[in-house]
């Protein structure tokens, strides 16, 4: 790969992993044998970014609106999130991955948010890829419970309201530690971003495409990196 390639590979991608469940009923199978077929590809799109030069990947996994989905959908993913985390840490640990969570953990069960804390320790000194997992996390959510610590800091004298500006929000949100998505990715054909990274994603290129997510491979992966590198990124600015 050239220098000029890597200019344009996305620094961060993030992924809206849509459509596990529509799988599963082409296939006539219970719902929740989507999510694990979808889990299967959790690995695979993981691996691919070190080569392709993704530093950053944050996936969707789980919204604060998917509680509303029957109880033994809700029970079954988060099953599955506690077995893909026990089964993955290892590997994730020797490859390198710095693996991070957003969302509020608070409504997770305390099996569930120990095995997150647990993952974020035995990574933390991993500097590899920075893989970040959504869980129970939405945009609306993130910038609500922000506000509510700027308000506190504000409160306890330690934020000065009139140095407030749009560089102060982002250092109360989960993402602290993220650059901003510089490529979204929706899989499943819906275009709609479902709360994700509201504030983060403001410039964000975005690609929906038609795959259901358990389908999505490296190789899809990779051609749609290429098209990213295809675009023209203005800010606003009009180009020279
Ligand atoms: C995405 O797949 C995974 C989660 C939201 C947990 P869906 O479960 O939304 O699949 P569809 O959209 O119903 O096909
Ligand atoms: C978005 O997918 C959330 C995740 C992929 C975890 P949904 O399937 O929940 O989104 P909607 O309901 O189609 O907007
Ligand atoms: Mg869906």
């Amino acid at each position: 790969m050239s220098n000029k390639d890597q200019a344009k590979t996305p620094r961060h991608v993030a992924i809206i992993m849509d459509g596990n469940g529509r799988w599963a009923q082409l296939r006539g199978r219970p719902r929740l044998v989507g999510h694990h077929a979808g889990a299967k590809r959790v690995q695979e799109i993981v691996e691919a970014c070190k080569p392709m030069g993704v530093k950053y990947l944050t996936i969707f996994a789980f919204s604060t609106e998917n509680w509303k989905r029957t109880q033994t959908e809700v029970a079954g993913l988060m099953r599955l999130f506690k077995r893909f985390i026990t089964a993955k840490a290892q590997e994730l640990k020797s490859k390198n991955v710095r693996v991070r969570f957003i969302g509020d953990r608070v409504r997770l069960d305390n099996r569930l948010q120990d095995l997150m804390d647990n993952l974020e320790l035995m990574t933390a000194d991993n500097d590899g890829t920075h893989l970040t997992i959504a869980l129970n996390y939405g945009g609306r959510d993130e910038v609500a419970r922000a506000t509510k610590r700027l308000a506190y800091d504000v409160a306890a004298g330690k934020l000065d309201p009139k140095s407030i500006n749009d560089e102060t929000l982002p250092k109360y949100l989960d993402t602290i530690y993220l650059p901003d998505p510089d490529l979204v990715i929706r899989t499943s054909g819906e275009a709609r971003i479902s709360n994700f990274l509201l504030w983060q994603s403001a410039y964000s290129e975005y690609e929906f495409i038609d795959t259901l997510w358990p389908d999505f491979t490296s190789d899809e992966f990779a051609k749609v990196l290429a098209r990213y590198g295809q675009r023209d990124r203005r800010y606003g600015a009009v180009k020279a």
